[in-house]
């Protein structure tokens, strides 16, 4: 099974994903993720990428390849942030993979700059601590033990959360559009209640999903 999670910057696509991974086995492929590790590696690209990052803008889609390609095997997959434009999803589709569900969280912008503004990062793993739901079960991939920090991404300001929504905004139409036209399932998500209750929602329906299609 293939499933890519879609929604604005800070709609919830990571915490979803964390929880989702818990309960079945999926390979989890997420450039963001997967680019915040190579900048804390120092890697050969982390100075183009930081430029990148902290603009809000995309990163080149050939880095973005190099960087999924070897998971792409794998029999479940779930996407986190990928694919960001038609280019991305047709890499997928050269590479035969092919999706079988789309979940699409929406939620307000309201929401969303409340949410950012109390995230931080490890700087080292894909933790998340979440200020505004303070309590330990809003501590994820707890490392507690490693003792790295927990800082704001770089790109978690006002001024590039807003070119984000707004990049966002105008990409995914396109997007959802190609899907929907290749018959594509798509789950529209109401991502505005507690994470819980969105998580709940996913499940049953990707367990209904399931179901139908075994
Ligand atoms: P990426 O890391 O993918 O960031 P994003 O898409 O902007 O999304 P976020 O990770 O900010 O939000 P999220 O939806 O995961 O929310 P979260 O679950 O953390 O990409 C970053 C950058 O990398 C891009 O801008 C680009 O430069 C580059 N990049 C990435 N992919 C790329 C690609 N494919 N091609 C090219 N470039 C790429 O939740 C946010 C907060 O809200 C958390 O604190 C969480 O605890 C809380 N929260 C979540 N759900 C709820 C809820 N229901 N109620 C209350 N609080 C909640
Ligand atoms: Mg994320």
């Amino acid at each position: 099974m293939k499933i890519i999670i879609f929604g604005a910057p800070g709609s919830g696509k990571g915490t979803q994903s964390f929880l989702l991974i818990k309960k079945k086995s999926f390979c989890k492929i997420s450039p963001g993720e997967l680019l915040r590790l190579e900048l804390f590696n120092k890697g050969n690209l982390s100075s183009k990428i930081t430029t990148f990052i902290k603009n809000g803008k995309l990163i080149d889609d050939d880095i973005i390849f190099s960087l999924i390609s070897r998971y792409l095997n794998s029999e479940n997959i779930l996407f986190d942030g990928y694919p960001r434009n038609l280019n991305q999803a047709l890499y997928l589709d050269d590479n035969n993979v092919k999706i079988d569900l789309i979940i699409n969280i929406t939620v307000s912008f309201s929401h969303i700059f409340k949410r950012m503004k109390y995230r931080m990062v490890s700087e080292k793993t894909y933790s998340v601590l979440d200020l505004l739901n303070n309590n330990v079960d809003c501590i994820r991939y707890k490392d507690n033990d490693t003792g790295f920090n927990f800082l704001k991404r770089i790109d978690d300001k006002y001024t590039i959360i807003d070119k984000r929504l707004n990049d966002y905004n105008i990409e995914i139409v396109n997007i959802l559009s190609y899907y929907s036209r290749s018959g594509v399932f798509i789950l529209n998500v109401d991502g505005n209640h507690d994470i819980n209750s969105v998580y709940m929602f996913i499940e049953k329906n990707i367990s209904e999903f399931y179901k139908k299609n075994e």
